[in-house]
């Protein structure tokens, strides 16, 4: 049985898994893995080829063409869909209201999960998503669940973005991020629901690095 640590870090849309995870990879020199952009690369591809959805052959045919890899540079997530770059292209919003759907349907989610667990073979790994400490790592060293306030939620998400996408709203975000939680937290395969050994992180008055120290310590409690 390998001893390696591996941190679990579930919640809601937007609510800074990535922003923590990075950190906590950064600073104790573990593998980050954004399992999110996963999901994103599958529906991009699923978008680009006209999947249809209710055809399991099609949904199962599709995934066998699809290849995805990281690239770590810096903590940030670079993602290959077919060798292709599809980084930036993974946060557009048409893959944005296209990916719940996606990540929906159990034959992605398997074919998700195996990938997921074998990068959490051997290696101290941080992975971020919705489902980690419940069927990626039920066991892992540390989970933890985190949530904010879904109009601070928006806002955020509304200065990340809106730059590089002006047309967007804050309703449209606000919205996007309340339709995704009503799917993540509703769907049949794996619903977000919190572990029972998780640790809740309401991270709504709380700044980046009172989170990251909050989940220093516990990892320091672990050794
Ligand atoms: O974290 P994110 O917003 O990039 O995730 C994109 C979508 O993928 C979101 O709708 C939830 C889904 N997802 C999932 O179902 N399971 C995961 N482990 C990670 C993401």
């Amino acid at each position: 049985m390998s001893n390696n640590i591996i941190v679990a870090i579930d919640g809601y849309s937007s609510c800074g898994k990535s922003t923590l995870a990075k950190a906590l990879a950064k600073k104790l020199h573990y593998i980050y893995v954004d399992s999110g952009a996963m999901y994103r690369a599958v529906a991009l591809y699923f978008l680009r080829n006209n999947i249809d959805m209710s055809d399991h052959a099609q949904i199962e045919e599709a995934l066998k063409n699809i290849h995805l890899n990281f690239h770590s540079r810096d903590y940030e997530t670079h993602i290959t869909l077919n060798d292709e770059e599809v980084s930036e292209e993974i946060r557009q919003m048409p893959v944005s209201e296209k990916v719940s759907e996606v990540a929906a349907l159990k034959e992605v989610r398997r074919e998700m999960v195996k990938q997921q667990q074998r990068m959490g073979k051997s290696k101290n790994i941080v992975m971020d998503g919705r489902d980690i400490g419940t069927a990626v790592f039920p066991h892992a060293s540390l989970k933890l669940f985190m949530t904010a306030d879904p109009s601070v939620r928006a806002q955020r998400r509304y200065d990340e973005i809106h730059l590089k996408n002006p047309e967007v709203t804050l309703e449209d975000i606000f919205e996007n991020i309340a339709h995704r939680d009503y799917q993540d937290t509703t769907r049949a395969e794996s619903p977000l629901v919190r572990a029972e050994d998780a640790v809740i992180l309401d991270n709504t008055n709380l700044t980046p690095e009172q989170q990251l120290q909050f989940a220093l310590e516990r990892i320091e409690a672990l050794k």
